[in-house]
């Protein structure tokens, strides 16, 4: 039985990767190249409600209180047509209102928690019964990142080779840790080279990528490692270097292309000023031009404070570790 016109409410945090997921070895079903390795942040959501609706003929999406047209929309029709083939309901169709309470400007992809909410009450609106590693392999089929983001803490994913094997589970939860993450918004527009088109030309073109590979293996050995002993300075050390390698790997695509702008370079040296001068930070950067500060409680609001100097505070914003998937009560 499907649960007709009850509205399944989910809500997924946003994770940022300290060892970055960047390329596919599998395009279509999203199996990537090297595991990754992630930390759930608690501020930064999205809430997604998910009703199944008999009158209608396609699915119905709003994306923060907007109709989603183009590529936007067939994304989530995409996403929707592999939960009605699982479900084995071909000419079912859903109600989307997907919330992003992800601010733009903090420049945090949203794609991560928006696909990991959407697997989540969508899987559950069709009457699929899927466990935490189902709905991971499902969220994976949206967006990669989003396959972390159905857990809490330090979440590894798996690189896997199938369908099956590629799902991602938590290493270690980040109750005991101290970690934050201070966001440095740059720029706030999207960014003009995707994550999906920016690791295919790295993987295609760049001659360093089977390097990327080998570090990326070893750098999660290493971070899970540090992890396990609480050691703060390796797990910022091995994040800012695995990013600035990944970074790497779109300078030396052909074309080539930068994620990064001047101020991104220069907040990058404002942290290792900082870290010059005792307090201890550690950058890292997905694929557009904000930088992510990773740093301990009694450092945060010195830090804070330094950057709201240079950046304004609207632009910086501090965040911990956060939750996995839940679902809400309306
Ligand atoms: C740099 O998960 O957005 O944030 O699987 O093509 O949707 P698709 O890509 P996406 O890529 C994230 C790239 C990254 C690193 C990371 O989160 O691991």
């Amino acid at each position: 039985m499907m649960n007709k016109n009850r509205p399944v409410i989910a809500r997924a945090h946003t994770n940022i990767a300290l060892v970055k997921y960047w390329g596919k070895q599998n395009e279509n079903l999203i199996i990537p190249q090297n595991d990754s390795l992630s930390l759930t942040l608690d501020q930064f959501y999205t809430d997604t409600t998910v009703t199944f609706d008999p009158t209608l003929t396609a699915d119905a999406v709003l994306i923060d209180n907007e109709v989603a047209q183009g590529s936007d929309y067939q994304r989530v029709v995409d996403f929707l047509d592999i939960v009605r083939q699982k479900a084995q309901t071909p000419d079912r169709f859903f109600n989307v209102n997907s919330v992003n309470h992800v601010p733009t400007a903090a420049g945090f992809a949203s794609s991560a928690s928006a696909f990991a909410a959407l697997a989540a009450a969508a899987s559950r609106a069709a009457d699929l019964k899927l466990d935490l590693t189902e709905l991971s392999r499902l969220a994976r089929r949206g967006s990669g990142s989003a396959s972390r983001s159905i857990f809490a803490g330090f979440v590894q994913w798996h690189t896997g080779n199938d369908d099956e094997t590629s799902y991602a589970e938590q290493y270690a939860s980040a109750a005991d840790w101290d970690i934050g993450v201070i966001a440095l918004t740059l720029q706030k527009s999207r960014k003009k080279v995707s994550s999906r088109q920016g690791m295919q030309l790295s993987v295609t073109t760049s001659p360093f990528y089977s390097e990327w590979i080998k570090l990326a293996n070893s750098d999660i050995e290493q971070i899970k490692q540090a992890i396990d002993q609480h050691d703060f300075t390796t797990v910022g050390h091995i994040s800012e270097t695995n990013a600035l390698r990944m970074h790497a790997l779109t300078l030396s695509a052909d074309p080539g292309f930068i994620y990064f702008t001047g101020q991104t370079i220069e907040m990058i040296n404002e942290i290792r000023q900082l870290r010059k001068m005792g307090i201890e930070c550690y950058a890292t950067i997905d694929a557009g031009p904000n930088v992510k500060v990773l740093c301990q409680k009694e450092n945060a609001s010195k830090i804070m404070t330094h950057f709201n100097q240079l950046l304004g505070s609207e632009n910086v914003i501090y965040t911990t570790p956060g939750s996995g998937i839940e679902y809400l009560e309306k």
